[in-house]
């Protein structure tokens, strides 16, 4: 501790013992880590790499002196005072744990595990999208009346720390809307498809093989993980309780080469997105692919890369960027929750925290939108036979039905009799598409089902 001039203390607590002779409190913050997957194993590594820097960024030693594991793993190469145990009901309860690092994912038995940690004053640290997502509300609440913290950067975009930056950065705005690539495995098997040709299945297995994909790759493929990100961000983005089971989603398993072409003679990126948008009548939520101008620099994120746009009232629009997924970069987010925990635990009465957990300290319950009440631009692709006054026939329903074409391209004959038609719509309410839509698809010269993809600009 060194007096300033101006009479301010700064504090150096390695040296308040020895200038002041006086008994500091100077314990180590013990974490329990539990889960040695990519994330448990990234983290326990880091935490050994960086010590000396971390404790010069905290002045606090950490220490690790619980690992809650099935399957030990040698190759970490942990000191011999780690106690090792697959009873993480009995590790959370031990006295010599301050912060519970809950890295194995899945919803049971973490949600157990966790509860009963907090029940024990234990804060914690997790990756746990899922679980947040999707049983959110409970623990948030649950922490409360425990007094200590939830911390989940890692639980979002991988390396990015997009938590921090919409609870704390954009604090001082409203934030109208955001868009993200927030699933790494499925922005690695679209790009690799794009610019390699390789098979989706193929790409998946490699994703699989470094650890970018979850337990149960449908996650993936399917958007719930995305879905689980997005309905994370959306509560921290416009204060709002987790609400995962309103968030529309669609994966990437139907998004085929043929489209990617077409998508790119017109200017546009297909790519997987997260948008929660605040409006009028309520929230949008949904992820499904997107065509987006191949000029938005978020267009041009590929491979295990994320990025999250934020609009933003004040500051309007700012991306981030990083690495979505894997070892090192999870464990980078995971570590400075540890980091953000161990200075509230020097710093504050209870260690609780300042920041609300979701950002907000007043919930607000705006309406989510189903999907038939969202707007968007549309890509349609239809194959048609090769007649005079199809295409009459299909603007025609789409004017009447009051929607705005912005582009449209008949596209060279795939087979003998069927020409495939492109139409870009202006935005419109999905409720009017869904009817203009199945009109067109009633059409005897129109074969196989229509095939339509979301559309946004990304530029308001
Ligand atoms: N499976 C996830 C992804 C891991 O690919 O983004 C990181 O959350």
């Amino acid at each position: 501790m060194t007096l300033e001039s101006g009479g301010f203390f700064s504090y150096d607590l390695g040296s308040c013992k020895k200038l002041f002779n006086l008994e500091c409190d100077v314990k180590p913050v013990r974490l329990a880590i539990l889960g040695l997957g990519t994330v448990g194993g990234g983290a326990l590594k880091l935490l050994k790499e960086n010590a000396a820097e971390i404790k010069r960024r905290t002045g606090r030693e950490i220490e690790i002196t619980h690992v809650g594991t099935r399957r030990p793993r040698p190759d970490l190469d942990l000191p011999e005072s780690v106690k090792q145990s697959a009873d993480l009901m009995d590790i959370v309860r031990q006295p010599d744990v301050d912060v519970v690092v809950e890295v194995m994912g899945g919803i049971h038995p973490a949600y157990e595990v966790i509860m009963e940690a907090m029940k024990h004053g234990k804060h914690i640290v997790t990756a746990n999208k899922a679980l947040l997502a999707e049983h959110g509300n409970e623990l948030f609440k649950a922490a409360e009346d425990n007094a200590v913290q939830i911390a989940y950067e890692a639980a979002v975009a991988g390396g990015i720390p997009i938590i921090k930056v919409i609870r704390e950065g954009l604090a001082a705005n409203k934030i109208e809307w955001l868009a993200g690539i927030i699933n790494g495995t499925g922005n690695f098997i679209l790009s690799e498809m794009r610019e390699k040709g390789r098979a989706f299945e193929d790409v998946l297995k490699e994703a699989q093989e470094l650890g970018y994909a979850e337990a149960d790759p449908t996650f993936d493929v399917e958007g719930i993980d995305a879905a689980h990100k997005l309905t994370i961000l959306a509560s921290c983005a416009f204060g709002i309780p987790l609400q995962f089971d309103k968030v529309f989603t669609e994966g990437i398993g139907k998004v085929t080469a043929q489209d990617v072409k077409y998508a790119e003679d017109l200017g546009f990126r297909i790519k997987h997105l997260g948008i929660a948008r605040r409006t009028d009548a309520g929230i949008e939520l949904r992820v499904h692919p997107t065509l987006i101008p191949d000029d938005q620099l978020i267009a041009n994120v590929n491979g295990v890369k994320n990025a999250v746009l934020v609009q933003a009232n004040a500051v309007g629009p700012t991306l981030y960027y990083g690495a979505g997924a894997g070892a090192g970069p999870t464990a980078s987010a995971v570590v400075a929750d540890v980091v953000d925990i161990v200075r509230d635990i020097i710093y504050t009465e209870d260690g609780a925290g300042t920041i609300p957990q979701l950002a907000f300290e007043a919930l607000s319950d705006l309406p989510i939108l189903s999907r038939e009440q969202m707007t968007t631009g549309y890509y349609i692709r239809i194959n048609a036979e090769d007649q005079m006054g199809v295409l009459a026939d299909v603007t025609t329903i789409l004017s009447r039905a009051g929607i705005s074409i912005d582009a449209i391209m008949q596209q060279p004959r795939l087979s003998k009799d069927l020409i495939p038609i492109v139409i870009l719509t202006d935005p419109v309410k999905e409720s009017k598409m869904d009817a203009a839509l199945s009109q067109i698809q009633a059409l005897p010269v129109i074969h196989g089902e229509i095939v339509r993809i979301r559309l946004e600009s990304l530029d308001n």
